[in-house]
């Protein structure tokens, strides 16, 4: 590669690090700068890591070093900053959720086609080496019928976490387990087992008193192949332990903790099984214990992906249009707590789910 991808980032908080570490380690990626509507806060991380603190939005679009515009704002606040960068001729990587509609979603995907720009999603759970082998044996047929793709999530997460920043709080900012924490292991069933076709789901707070939101989901999915899915997702339970995802066939049965294989077996044993059930590193950690508690390789591995794509004129491997019917199955989920009955997809938007 003869020369680098420059990168602005949007939102100087909590992950923003992750970011910046994920560009400075991977091959042809280079930070320009970083903008917040908080300057101290844009400022301490500019120092922190020798990159430029931009004033506005427009002063980052306004440098020709920015090709592609990361966003890293509140989950309700993704859509202006995609827009923005999208009219301006940049690529964007956004994180999770993309956005807290439908029509957000749709207005982002829009506004990236019609400028002719790359829109990618940081859900970085999917690049896991384990998720890749389940989703090759998915794509291959080695499961035969998909029977069962669950979710269980049973994570942690202090009273402080949610009175830290206004956002955290809110409902209507995405602030609950379901659309926030839970949006990746969602994301790797939908991925992994395709769209839903029904859900239902109870949310309740077991954990967090005087928070308005759900920090305890139990939910049911049925998806179009036919598969059942459940999920629960909780940031209610001490210490938090690792993510499980489960998929069961009718010829095997695979089962990933954190990030690495704990099942792998199949009816038709392969050489190469034996392997993928060293797949992942245990000592690794996946965010059960606190929202910071999480490596930026797999960040690094989205990152390294926009730069290739951009250098070889492909697509992106996680376009948000890929995610998108995973915001339709959690927007499901809400509107089936609020209705107490099962929600049939597709579905239209209903605000009234963050009253
Ligand atoms: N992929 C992951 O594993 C992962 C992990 C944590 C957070 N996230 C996502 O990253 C995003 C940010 O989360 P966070 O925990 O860093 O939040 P945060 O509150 O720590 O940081 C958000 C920052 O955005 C700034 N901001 C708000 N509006 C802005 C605007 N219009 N323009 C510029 N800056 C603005 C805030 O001042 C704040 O500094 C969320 O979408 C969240 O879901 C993803």
């Amino acid at each position: 590669m003869t020369e680098t991808v420059g990168f602005g980032i949007v939102g100087a908080g909590l992950i923003a690090p992750f970011h910046l570490n994920a560009i400075r380690d991977s091959r042809g990626g280079d930070v320009i700068g970083i903008f917040d509507i908080s300057r101290e806060r844009a400022a301490q991380v500019a120092a922190k890591f020798g990159v430029r603190a931009f004033a506005s939005l427009e002063e980052m679009l306004g440098d020709k070093r920015v090709q592609v515009v990361c966003v890293a704002t509140p989950n309700h606040l993704h859509r202006d900053p995609v827009v923005q960068a999208a009219r301006a001729g940049r690529h964007v990587l956004t994180e999770k959720p993309p956005a807290m509609s439908l029509a957000e979603t749709d207005e982002m995907i829009e506004a990236c086609t019609r400028a002719g720009v790359r829109f990618g999603c940081f859900v970085q759970c999917r690049v896991r080496k384990a998720v890749q082998a389940m989703k090759s044996a998915v794509e291959s047929g080695r499961f035969g019928k998909l029977l069962h793709a669950d979710a269980y999530m049973k994570w942690y997460r202090p009273q402080e976490y949610y009175t830290s920043d206004g956002w955290r709080s809110q409902r209507g900012s995405g602030s609950g387990v379901t659309v926030a924490q839970g949006f990746h292991y969602i994301d790797l069933l939908q991925y992994l087992a395709g769209e839903a076709l029904n859900v239902e789901a109870g949310m309740t707070n077991i954990g967090h008193p005087g928070i308005a939101l759900e920090d305890d989901v139990v939910a049911r999915l049925r998806f179009r192949s036919g598969a059942e899915g459940v999920v629960q997702l909780s940031t209610a339970l001490w210490p938090g332990t690792d993510v499980r995802i489960e998929i069961n066939g009718a010829n095997g049965t695979a089962v990933m903790v954190g990030e690495t294989m704990h099942t792998w077996r199949f009816r038709d044993e392969r050489p190469e099984d034996e392997e993928i059930r060293m797949l992942g590193n245990a000592s690794q950690a996946t965010g059960a214990g606190g929202a910071a508690d999480i490596g930026y390789r797999d960040h690094m591995v989205v990152i390294q992906d926009m730069v290739d794509a951009i250098a070889s004129g492909r697509e992106v491997v996680i376009p948000v249009r890929s995610v998108r019917p995973t915001l339709e199955i959690v927007l499901a989920l809400y509107q089936s707590a609020k209705q107490r009955k099962p929600v049939t997809l597709p579905i239209t938007d209903d605000p009234t789910v963050w009253d």
